[in-house]
């Protein structure tokens, strides 16, 4: 019975790897026939990626013509296109007023969700939850395709350890092994198994590479950095997502060793394509192309042979392929092979999801029923659900009962606007639910429920006017002064039990071009809350944010603080759902929460100082602040729950392991509170002595468990020294014999250890 099954999957692999090269000779066959037919400026029309307009942007420059230069067959893709329809025009002009009639490829940003909004990809993260996140991926393509697109310019792997940058929103926090696998499930979730599956999308890695690393956390900003850090801390996700299949890599805004990410040879091909073997095309991110003229790398005809001999295949509304390649050819500043394969690369992607034998992925006015469904939008409630990241629950405040009265206040209670987060391209805030509708559904007639706005988000004009540019997040129509407001809030949150204050952050104080220097929740929500908290009565604090935020002030005097990031479409829903208990919070933080800016960045994974400073500890001479404390206010992995966990110390099978040796890492694990209830549990270890210094704690496993009150399980870990692995300073990947830890735990700053050895 086994040889059966062994002979039959051997054959199953024979015959999919011989149906996968049928079909790659079939595209081969397929493609050379078309590229003879193509002549140089066709072929260059391949490689222009065009935005029509009328859509919000990421840039200054919107392409212009664009009708006349897909009938001239200068265009490869269009995006920022919305809706099947207008993707149908835009299509049939292509295959049908262009001489070789070859289809465009649509893209689009689906960061998170299409027009079901699923939480920012931070709070998604937070989950930890990879089945989920990719499910929430599969959602996101099927809608998309639906809507007649057929390219996400996402998963954003981009590690990010400064929450001063606002795109830290848009990927999964600061840890690579957790990004690589969010990466993975991403990419997994979009392309399926199949991209000629018309419910699919081919995803985009974005952006190669280490664009969370800008400096100071300004967007767009340099990126400098050692390659044993690149290879070890900020690589591995884009690597991840390549591994998974990605069709599309984006390359970033960003310098690496000073030569701009979308002009750098060693990235885009030595890297990528050789040492990783990515067989895809590379767009260039917004106009990157034409911004290395800033970056100081020469005219448009001289950045863009660098970047087509860097590896560049796409450039993105710069039109600086278009305009300048024909000439760099006859000057043999980059030669016809270069734009062939630049060519074919897009026409490959075209073919593999299908386009050539259907330019219209089965789009359909039927298809828009598979847009915005009830079951969309229940699995958008359970992942917002499970984005959420109790931060604190002094006595037990939370869960709140449905009964008495109940005051909602803050300017983020009833603003459908804001529910959905940063970069919801295609989502229509208008489907979003509230938090006051949330509570309402949630609770119904069975208490009563009060509301006051209490504040704006900001009352600094300059700041809001430059938050507002893509619409009115922070409403400014409001006719009363902050004072008759926060009266208003006091005198009803003196008649509730208890209140809740949804505060925070608008949608767009993070995201793209959204960087701040101060972090914290705006001064007049701040004066809101410390008039609430003067009427004694009990806050629940609901803080909307898309990055980690100081909140110092706040931890030490609201008693309950639930992260709900910006949660989607099904926003209000899920923060009642988790307020009143009828889920009991599990996430867990991605990003370190800082105790002050100053000390940032700060992350959980640093290396060891020469003269490290322990807590208790106070001598002179340590690496310390005068002012503020080493430690983050909260942990990378940190998140409470209504129960509480309690851990064994982990206990290992065996003290030392050789190469073909798996180390079983095992702790029990009892939910001693009163709650049923899902707990991540974390391990970490860390090489204590090696070639180059190592972290201090480094994730290398995690599992998510439900538990009923008063249940224990075992919760076991295997190892191998291929999970030792790192980046030498040859950036081999090696691992090294000698003492490690393992730290098993709830997060990273609370764990049990023990001790091992690795032999040669
Ligand atoms: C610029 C952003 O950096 C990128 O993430 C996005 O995909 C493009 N604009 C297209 O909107």
């Amino acid at each position: 019975m086994l040889k059966r099954t062994v002979l039959l999957s051997f054959l199953f692999a024979v015959t999919a790897s011989y149906g996968q090269s049928a079909r790659n000779n079939a595209m081969d066959q397929y493609i050379n026939a078309l590229m003879q037919k193509m002549t140089l400026e066709e072929k260059i029309g391949q490689l222009n990626l065009l935005i029509p307009g009328g859509s919000p942007t990421t840039g200054s420059v919107v392409s212009s013509n664009v009708e006349a230069k897909i009938k001239q067959g200068n265009v490869g893709g269009l995006f920022g296109v919305i809706g099947a329809d207008k993707i149908r025009q835009a299509q049939d002009i292509a295959v049908k007023q262009s001489r070789l009639k070859i289809p465009l490829i649509f893209g689009s940003d689906v960061i998170h969700g299409h027009k079901t909004t699923f939480p920012i990809p931070l709070g998604l993260s937070c989950s930890w939850d990879t089945a989920l996140i990719r499910r929430t991926a599969t959602i996101a393509a099927r809608e998309g395709a639906a809507d007649g697109l057929s390219w996400a310019f996402s998963p954003m792997v981009d590690i990010a350890r400064d929450p001063r940058w606002g795109r830290i929103a848009e990927g999964a926090g600061e840890d690579a092994f957790l990004g690589s696998q969010v990466a993975r499930a991403m990419v997994l979730g979009y392309q399926g198994n199949d991209l000629r599956n018309p419910s699919s999308l081919m995803a985009c890695v974005k952006h190669f590479a280490l664009y969370g690393a800008a400096e100071a956390g300004r967007d767009y900003n340099t990126v400098d950095m050692s390659r044993v850090r690149m290879y070890n801390e900020y690589l591995p996700p884009y690597k991840a997502a390549v591994e998974a299949g990605t069709g599309s890599v984006m390359s970033s805004f960003n310098t690496i060793d000073q030569i701009p990410a979308t002009g750098n040879k060693w990235l885009l091909t030595d890297l990528l394509r050789k040492e990783w073997g990515f067989n895809g095309f590379v767009v260039s991110d917004y106009t990157s192309l034409n911004e290395m003229g800033s970056h100081g790398m020469g005219d448009l005809a001289t950045i863009s042979a660098l970047a087509l001999n860097a590896g560049l295949d796409m450039d993105m509304v710069g039109e600086g392929f278009l305009t300048t390649l024909k000439k760099s050819l006859q000057e043999g500043k980059v030669t016809q092979q270069a734009i062939d394969q630049a060519c074919r690369r897009i026409l490959e992607a075209k073919y593999k999801l299908g386009l050539f034998s259907d330019p219209y992925r089965g789009i359909s006015a039927s298809r828009a029923a598979e847009i915005l469904t009830p079951e969309n939008r229940m699995a958008a409630r359970e992942a917002a659900a499970h984005s959420f990241v109790l931060l604190k629950n002094e006595n037990q405040l939370l869960p709140l009962k449905k009964s008495g009265t109940i005051a909602v206040i803050g300017p983020l209670a009833d603003s459908k606007r804001n529910m959905l987060g940063t970069w919801s391209v295609s989502g229509d805030w208008q489907q979003s639910v509230s938090v006051i509708e949330g509570i309402r559904t949630v609770v119904g007639n069975k208490a009563t429920i009060l509301y006051a706005k209490g504040a704006n988000i900001s009352d600094d004009r300059n700041f809001v006017r430059r938050v507002n540019m893509l619409g009115m997040e922070v409403d400014t129509t409001e006719k009363r002064s902050a004072d008759e407001m926060l009266n208003e809030a006091v005198q009803v949150a003196q008649e509730a039990d208890v209140v809740i204050a949804a505060v925070g952050e608008a949608a767009d104080m993070s995201g793209e071009s959204a960087s701040r220097a101060m972090i914290n929740i705006p001064e007049s929500q701040q004066n809101l809350l410390k008039a609430i908290a003067k009427t004694g009565k009990k806050i629940v604090l609901v803080l909307f944010n898309g990055r980690p935020l100081t909140l110092n002030w706040e931890a030490q005097n609201i008693p309950a603080i639930l992260d709900v990031w910006f949660g989607g479409t099904e926003a209000g829903n899920a923060i009642a759902d988790v307020v009143f208990g009828n889920y009991n919070p599990s996430g867990k933080l991605t990003a370190t929460f800082p105790y002050s800016v100053g000390q940032i960045p700060v992350y959980y994974n640093h290396l060891n100082t020469g003269r490290p400073f322990a807590v208790g500890d106070w001598p002179k001479f340590k690496s310390d602040y005068l002012d503020i404390p080493n430690e983050p206010l909260y942990p990378f992995g940190y998140g409470l729950s209504y129960t509480n966990f309690t851990y064994s110390k982990p206990a290992l099978d065996r003290t030392s392991i050789g190469a073909n040796d798996k180390l079983r890492v095992s702790v029990n694990v009892t939910n001693s509170g009163n709650y049923d209830g899902e707990e991540t549990v974390q391990l970490y270890t860390r090489q204590m002595v090696g070639s180059i210094a190592r972290p201090v704690k480094e994730l290398k496993g995690f599992q998510k468990i439900w538990l009923r009150k008063g249940e224990s399980r075992e919760v076991v870990f295997t190892l191998s020294v291929n999970d030792l692995k790192f980046y030498n300073k040859d950036l081999h990947w090696v691992y090294e014999p000698g003492e490690f830890k393992v730290f098993v735990g709830t997060d990273s700053g609370h764990t049990g250890e023990a001790g091992f050895t690795v032999t040669k």
